[in-house]
């Protein structure tokens, strides 16, 4: 037994690949089970790890065991994916472990494009939805394929719909494609917070929400009346991107909400005939916001022309191209925004009473 003690306290110094924090309570747990001849190793982590993560962790565990003396026999990754804080005053909602608002200063960045891709990548043991917040120009139901009304059984709360295995609610669900939201700012923000509210989301871990751009009333309610658990932002690397960014990431920073980080878009075009590349809109400039306001670039993702018409064929491309280059960048910009949620505080305070 002894000797497992030891085994686990040198297991809780290998770090995470996303975070390079130590994978230690309470971000994760250890259990090993067996012999220490033939024993099984378990990580409990505080978010699903792709593959790649896994294997690397593999080889670090075992050589771990062999070091403590044993033998390996197995190793595991168990995501446990827990509530965490949100905004002071407000507790997590029923069914709804995280909200993570996806958020920018500027229009047309690619916001929803990246709210979309980073809810659909598959990964077991992750349930997750996305909210339309943009109730004027709605734009989830078209990337997402979606069509038809959503269902409401009682009258009063609404069905959430489903694609790629993801759950989505949308004001565009709810009304005509082509009816124009003339809407005073009360109701945009009651309607925004009845799409939360009203939705019957399932047991999600992550609930993705696409705001619409800037600093205005839709975000001003997000951040007062649903609870938030993180925040990323979405900028092109250009000066004038970035400017309007940082106004996003302030009122974040304003309203107790942590930016997990940002994702820079449409970073660099490889032309398709002669692989040239070239930084249409400057280079490196969510890296250095990034880097300013000590937060991390979760991902930079090219100017892609698959990511435009899988967009508006309603198939993201993480769903319908998972193996190419923009759909990895997608995924390993979800599983660092995961990771990072996963190092944040959880919603019910007491440390000592976390299942690790
Ligand atoms: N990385 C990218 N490469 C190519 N086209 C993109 C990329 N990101 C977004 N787009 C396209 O740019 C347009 C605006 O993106 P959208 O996600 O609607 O922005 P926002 O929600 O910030 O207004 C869409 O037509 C979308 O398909
Ligand atoms: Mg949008």
């Amino acid at each position: 037994m002894s000797n497992f003690k030891n085994l686990v306290s040198a297991l809780e110094q290998l770090v995470d690949p996303c975070t390079g924090l130590a994978l230690a309570p309470p971000r994760a747990g250890w259990e090993v089970q067996g012999d220490l001849r033939a024993c099984r190793v378990e990580l409990v982590a505080g978010y699903p790890l792709a593959a790649d993560a896994v294997s690397g962790l593999r080889h670090e565990v075992a050589a771990r065991v062999e070091a403590a003396g044993g033998g390996f026999a197995a190793f595991e990754v168990r995501p446990r994916i827990a509530a965490h804080a949100v905004q002071p005053g407000l507790s997590p909602a029923p069914r709804v472990r995280n909200v993570i608002a996806v958020g920018s200063g500027k229009g047309g960045v690619g916001k929803s494009t990246t709210a979309v891709n980073l809810a659909c990548p598959a990964a077991a043991g992750r349930q997750v939805g996305v909210l339309d917040a943009d109730v004027y120009g709605p734009s989830v139901p078209a990337m997402l394929g979606l069509s038809g009304r959503p269902e409401s059984p009682d009258n009063k709360s609404i069905e959430p719909m489903r694609a790629f295995g993801v759950e989505a609610m949308s004001i565009g669900l709810l009304v005509d494609a082509d009816m124009p939201m003339i809407w005073r700012g009360p109701m945009a923000t009651s309607a925004l917070t009845q799409l939360f509210t009203d939705t019957r989301w399932g047991d999600l871990d992550y609930l993705v929400v696409d705001l619409p751009p800037g600093t205005g009333d839709i975000q001003l309610t997000l951040t007062q009346k649903i609870p938030v658990a993180g925040a990323v932002i979405v900028t092109t690397p250009q000066e004038i991107a970035t400017l309007d960014a940082r106004k996003a990431l302030k009122m974040f920073e304003k309203v107790n909400v942590p930016v997990l980080g940002i994702v820079e878009n449409m970073a660099v075009h490889v032309c398709s005939n002669c692989g040239h590349a070239e930084h249409l809109f400057g280079q490196g400039g969510g890296q250095a916001m990034a880097t300013q306001y000590g937060v991390p670039l979760l991902g930079s993702l090219p100017l892609d022309l698959r990511i435009r018409e899988q967009g508006d064929a309603g198939t993201p491309v993480v769903a319908a191209a998972p193996d190419s280059a923009a759909a990895q960048a997608y995924m390993a910009a979800a599983q660092a925004m995961a990771a990072h949620l996963a190092a944040r505080p959880r919603a019910s305070m007491p440390i000592a009473s976390t299942p690790f």
